[in-house]
């Protein structure tokens, strides 16, 4: 059995890889992965993704579609340690902040803020309207972490593997499992 059992919602907004690359980071760390994807993450894995769907679809260890409201994780009654809605789009937010829970991830992610777990938005915008800005606002007052897909340089990435990787570490962090996937700030001043 994993140490861990988390939620990760895939959206239909760019930077979908973001999310692929989130659940090989907490797989690879003793994490039982339970996926969501949406109708429009699906298209635009196939339209801007390094990854094919089908590679996606061996990544998780469970995988739901946003419209499976019967699954055990749509229920509160299923104890798991967090979730991370990655790449989360500006109607995803809407949903979640406003109790929405019309869907699979919305409804999950209600259940996140219910029963006081780890909530991550890995908002993927920009620029950000004064309605997803309050939305977001409201998400980080009822406890959730809104983490915006925009990696820091410090580390200075040769690759794009290296912004997925800044991105997956600060997620790791959030649920508080030790990892080096990025360079810390600390190292990088030792290293100078
Ligand atoms: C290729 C593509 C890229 C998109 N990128 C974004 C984005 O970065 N952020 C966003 O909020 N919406 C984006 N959208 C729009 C959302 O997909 C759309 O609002 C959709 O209804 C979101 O539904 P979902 O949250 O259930 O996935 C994009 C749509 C397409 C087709």
């Amino acid at each position: 059995m994993k140490s861990k059992k988390i939620i990760v919602a895939l959206t239909g907004a760019s930077g979908i890889d973001y999310g692929i690359e989130a659940i090989r980071a907490l797989s690879s760390h003793d994490v039982e992965t339970h996926v969501i994807i949406s109708k429009w993450a699906k298209q635009v894995i196939e339209k801007e993704s390094f990854n094919t769907l089908d590679d996606f679809q061996k990544l998780p260890d469970y995988m739901y579609k946003e419209n499976d409201m019967s699954a055990a994780i749509s229920s509160s009654s299923t104890i798991l340690d967090g979730m991370v809605v990655i790449p989360a789009t500006v109607k995803t937010v809407s949903n979640i902040a406003t109790a929405n829970t019309g869907n699979l991830i919305s409804r999950a992610a209600d259940n996140m803020l219910k029963m006081k777990k780890p909530l991550i938005i890995g908002i993927r915008e920009t620029p950000l309207s004064p309605g997803c800005l309050h939305n977001l606002n409201q998400l980080s007052l009822y406890g959730a972490i809104v983490l915006p897909l925009s990696p820091g340089f410090y580390h200075r990435p040769k690759s794009i593997q290296d912004l997925f990787d800044f991105i997956s570490g600060k997620i790791l962090d959030c649920f508080n499992i030790p990892n080096d996937k990025y360079t810390r700030w600390n190292s990088v001043i030792q290293s100078e």
